[in-house]
């Protein structure tokens, strides 16, 4: 079972326009896929689960569309609120919540901080997040620290990720049907396992879910090594 999950929820658009629909239903029925699959989480004992809800590129989408992402995040953590206290989840949230409107940024200051000492699932919601706008913040932040060139290593870069602590992603989840890491998790998916779905985020239910798992259980994962062989069987003889 991975340790650590993380999804690209794609296709919301494309599901709400192939219903005649405006795209923000897409978001909206996305959203709630979202309380399914960390309930599935849970009950496999996922640790971490990291969804990607808001990209810094995606304020480049149509201004209706970003205040609607922006208003469905803090309203979907409030309808979840008692799902979320009731399983001990812990929310965490990576990405630049300083310059998000004030509703955004007292609602998820508020959850993680109600959350902390949640200990079933965490999860990270990427929100105004770039994988490599991350990398720059964790240097910088090394730097101000006065971490001398010399004392610089993997471990102590990956401390100062938002993820800091937790496990790389073992299994990384696409849907929507295209094949790209859109600047997700750039630092910590080296050694993800990919997975992707052709399914619309919205229709993505807990057997999809678990189809990944499954999938992701069949996989020889070797790191960069070669595989161990199995040691011959002793011979009688
Ligand atoms: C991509 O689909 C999806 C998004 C940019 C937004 C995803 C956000 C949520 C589902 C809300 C998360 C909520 C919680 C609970 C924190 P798209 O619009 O790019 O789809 P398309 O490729 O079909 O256009």
């Amino acid at each position: 079972m991975p340790a650590h999950v993380a999804i690209i929820m794609d296709g919301n658009g494309r599901w709400a326009q192939h219903r005649g629909l405006e795209r923000q239903a897409g978001h909206r029925e996305g959203a709630r896929r979202v309380r399914d699959i960390a309930a599935a989480c849970i009950d496999y004992g996922v640790r971490v689960l990291t969804i990607y809800a808001f990209s810094t590129e995606n304020w480049d989408r149509p201004a209706d569309e970003v205040s609607f992402l922006m208003d469905l995040i803090p309203e979907r953590l409030e309808a979840e609120r008692s799902m979320i206290f009731e399983q001990r989840v812990r929310i965490r949230v990576l990405g630049e919540i300083e310059t998000l409107p004030l509703i955004d940024r007292v609602a998820v200051r508020d959850i993680v901080r109600q959350t902390a000492h949640h200990d079933a699932l965490d999860l990270n919601i990427a929100f105004n997040y770039g994988g490599r706008a991350e990398i720059v913040r964790a240097l910088r932040n090394l730097i101000r620290d006065g971490i001398r060139p010399e004392d610089v290593t993997e471990d102590l870069v990956s401390r100062a990720m938002y993820t800091a602590g937790q496990p790389d992603p073992d299994l990384l989840i696409r849907t929507g049907g295209d094949q790209r890491s859109s600047n997700f998790l750039v630092w910590q998916s080296t050694y993800s396992e990919y997975f992707f779905s052709p399914i619309l985020w919205p229709d993505f239910t807990r057997d999809a879910f678990e189809d990944a798992l499954a999938d992701f259980s069949s996989r020889t994962r070797r790191f960069g090594r070669v595989p161990v062989a199995a040691p011959a069987a002793a011979s009688d003889a």
